[in-house]
């Protein structure tokens, strides 16, 4: 469905002095003041375009109808939009809940990881680093394939090793070439709404333990855990039940290891068939946002010398 056609179906009027046009993709009247325009994205069952964001006007009305749409579609592409300051950013998703970086976890987590230099887009340009991290220390990061590329991603949600869920992820495409690898994504919300009943029951008021991939593996270093989550956590907002189960995963607290295994692999075999998946080919400018919640998503292998530089701003935190 294109753009135009979601702003020209229905003009209609809320309130005397707020215009507003119902916007198909949405569902709702959107207020004419906002700027935004919604479109439903071709052949998935979740994810939405939003065009008309403008970062430096701070509107409680943007807030409500992106929260909306967030809810609603899981994932939102901010497209056509200037590429915003690392300040600018952070001032803009700070009104719809707690930026990871201001976090206690968050803080402690990015503190070692400050760079001296210019401007985010710049040093991720210039540098041609597979990861860097951005200038002004808002808990982005800048992702470069470099001459030698980056490996696979299996499916994740972000910081799932670490104790505090990150509810909002933003990724953004700062300067990528056409047929770029894409991003993917698969909604868990449906494949916990999908679930046998057998699975159900045996994974109820279960805990998934997670170890932090970048420190020394347990057998290296002994401990029980880094993080653990219920199999089946609540969206803290809305309170909707994913499986919380990624393939970063260790194994099902309470269960020896060849139980955890065969059970794990059963889950699985169900997500990966009952999952809705969304392909996100990137272009330049693009900004998503996404429910880390109840979505996982990964990519495929980066070929050296492919032109995709992205930053990972650090999102919202629950
Ligand atoms: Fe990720």
């Amino acid at each position: 469905m294109s753009i135009a056609a979601t702003t020209t179906t229905k003009a209609t009027t809320t309130e005397a002095t707020t215009p507003s046009s119902f916007s198909p993709s949405l569902g709702l009247d959107v207020a004419l003041s906002t700027g935004l325009q919604f479109a439903t994205l071709p052949d998935t069952s979740f994810g939405i375009e939003v065009t008309g964001v403008r970062w430096d006007v701070h509107d409680p009305e943007v807030v409500r109808l992106l929260t909306l749409a967030l809810r609603r579609n899981l994932l939102l592409v901010l497209r056509g939009q200037p590429c915003p300051s690392e300040v600018q950013l952070d001032a803009f998703l700070r009104q719809f809940g707690r930026l990871v970086l201001e976090t206690e976890d968050g803080a402690a987590h990015y503190s070692g990881h400050r760079n001296q230099g210019g401007p985010a887009s710049q040093m991720a340009i210039e540098s041609k680093q597979y990861m860097d991290r951005s200038a002004d220390n808002t808990g982005s990061t800048l992702y470069a394939p470099g001459t030698d590329g980056i490996s696979e991603l299996v499916w994740h949600n972000d910081q799932s090793h670490r104790p505090m869920r990150k509810v909002v992820s933003v990724f953004e495409a700062l300067d990528v070439e056409p047929g770029v690898t894409p991003t993917e994504y698969r909604d868990l919300y449906t494949a916990y709404e999908t679930l046998p009943t057998s699975l159900r029951t045996l994974l109820e008021n279960r805990q998934v333990i997670y170890f932090d991939p970048r420190l020394p593996s347990p057998a290296d270093m002994p401990r029980l855990a880094d993080a653990t989550h219920p199999v089946f956590t609540p969206h803290p907002n809305t309170g909707r039940r994913t499986i919380y189960v990624n393939d970063f995963a260790d194994r099902i607290a309470g269960m020896n290891r060849d139980e955890s295994d065969r059970v794990l692999a059963e889950l699985r075999t169900h997500i990966d068939a009952t999952a809705p998946r969304l392909v996100h080919q990137w272009s330049t400018g693009d900004l998503v946002l996404w429910d880390n919640i109840g979505l996982q998503h990964r990519r495929g292998a980066v070929p050296g010398g492919q032109r995709r530089y992205m930053r990972q701003h650090g999102g919202l935190a629950e």
